[in-house]
């Protein structure tokens, strides 16, 4: 097991800083405030190539390892988690998807569209009643020969309106229950596709969250994604790399607000010295950095485990549950450094702590990832 990276590696965590701080700090705090992210800057991280970093290159994507996306993953979330939840959600549970289990005609037609940026995914898998309990599905998809069916309502869908393709999951046969759900890419232009209201959110402002809205869609059956009834193992098997790369925006979260919290702490000052130098203050920036570094050690491990063909379930959900603990521990205490001055926006930590919370919540909250890891342990 070796954690050293590599010059490709750096070279892509480098650029990726640099887009960061020269693309996205400009404008973060509007975006926020605007709830609003701007096409050409979506174009630009297409352009750098993240939006299919692991997709093979004849599916137009950049052939890079799980390692590389948890790199960019971190550094994009260090200025701007609106930003990298897209990058995330079309890296992670579309491209991957899609290239894991999707047919040839699939992949020729969407994801080669969708690797490059020039197209973005949706994943739309929430509903109001099925959050946590994925397995409830009242979404129905009714086989009618040539072609699905397609009625419900979706929750909660990163890229709501962005997107121009979008994967659902639908319930074919209530009688099959887990069994009898399949997964759809369904285009946005399809008559009877509505994309509802806009979510107006505590945290990810720039990201637009949406409920979708489904009247009598008809999804031609070459749009089925594998096997009848495949759906909901398509959906656990894609969430399982998804916690990778939110465990890794945590991570990225956590990291940002500990940097501002060091160089404040550097220069404000307070008793007649640099607040560094109390240890009411040195403590809390250790315990942030052990935090931060014990992350990064999870995800890198589960990033690792996934290149390497193994079993990276538990691992994803380990590194998720305790990055997404850290994010919300670490900007709280970053604010708290500030002070005043950290409840103030232009100092960034209170949109960072906002942020935090979300890494708790989707791609299964930190709840679920206790109950596969409870299940996981208690196997044997
Ligand atoms: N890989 C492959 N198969 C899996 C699997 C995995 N990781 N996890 C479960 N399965 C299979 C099981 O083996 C089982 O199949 P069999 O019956 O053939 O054995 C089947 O799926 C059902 O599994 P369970 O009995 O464990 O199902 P459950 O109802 O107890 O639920 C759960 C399991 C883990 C709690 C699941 O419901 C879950 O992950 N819920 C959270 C959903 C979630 O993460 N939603 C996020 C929405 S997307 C999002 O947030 C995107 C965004 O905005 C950024």
């Amino acid at each position: 097991m070796d954690f050293s990276l590599t010059e490709e590696h750096l070279m892509i965590r480098d650029a990726a800083r640099d887009f960061a701080r020269t693309e996205l700090l400009p404008g973060v705090i509007e975006r926020d405030k605007d709830q609003h992210f701007p096409k050409e800057l979506i174009t630009k991280m297409g352009d750098l190539g993240f939006l299919g970093m692991m997709v093979d290159p004849k599916y137009g994507g950049g052939g890079m390892d799980t390692t590389s996306y948890v790199l960019v993953m971190e550094e994009l979330s260090k200025i701007d988690a609106s930003a990298s939840v897209i990058v995330s959600v079309n890296n992670s549970l579309v491209c991957y998807g899609l290239e894991a289990y999707a047919s040839e005609e699939q992949k020729e037609k969407y994801l080669t569209k969708l690797a490059t940026g020039e197209s973005i995914g949706a994943f739309c898998l929430s509903e109001p009643e099925a959050g946590s309990d994925a397995t409830s599905q009242r979404t129905t998809a009714i086989n009618m020969g040539d072609h699905y069916l397609l009625n419900g309502t979706k929750n909660w869908i990163t890229n709501g309106s962005s997107a121009d393709y979008y994967i659902v999951i639908a319930q074919t046969d209530k009688d099959k229950a887990h069994k009898g759900i399949n997964a759809f890419i369904v285009e946005k232009t399809w008559e009877g596709f509505e994309v509802g209201p806009k979510e107006d959110k505590l945290g990810i402002r720039g990201s637009d969250t949406h409920s979708l809205i489904f009247n009598d869609v008809k999804i031609p059956k070459e749009n089925r994604i594998g096997e009848d009834g495949f759906g909901f193992k398509f959906a656990m098997k894609t969430l399982a790399g998804g916690r990778i790369g939110i465990a890794a925006q945590a991570l990225g979260i956590a990291a940002g607000a500990y940097e501002l919290a060091k160089d404040y702490s550097k220069q404000r000052k307070a008793f007649g010295t640099e607040i560094c130098n109390h240890q009411a203050i040195a403590f809390k920036l250790a315990d942030m950095k052990v935090n931060i570094d014990a992350s990064r050690h999870l995800i890198m491990h589960a990033a690792w485990m996934k290149d390497e063909g193994m079993d990276y379930n538990v691992a994803g959900c380990t590194a998720k549950l305790f990055a997404s603990q850290t994010a919300m521990d670490t900007t709280i205490e970053a604010v708290q450094v500030h002070g005043g001055n950290g409840y103030v926006k232009e100092y960034h930590v209170e949109r960072l702590m906002r942020d935090a919370k979300i890494t708790q919540i989707y791609e299964g909250t930190s709840e679920i990832q206790k109950i596969v890891i409870s299940r996981d342990l208690l196997k044997n």
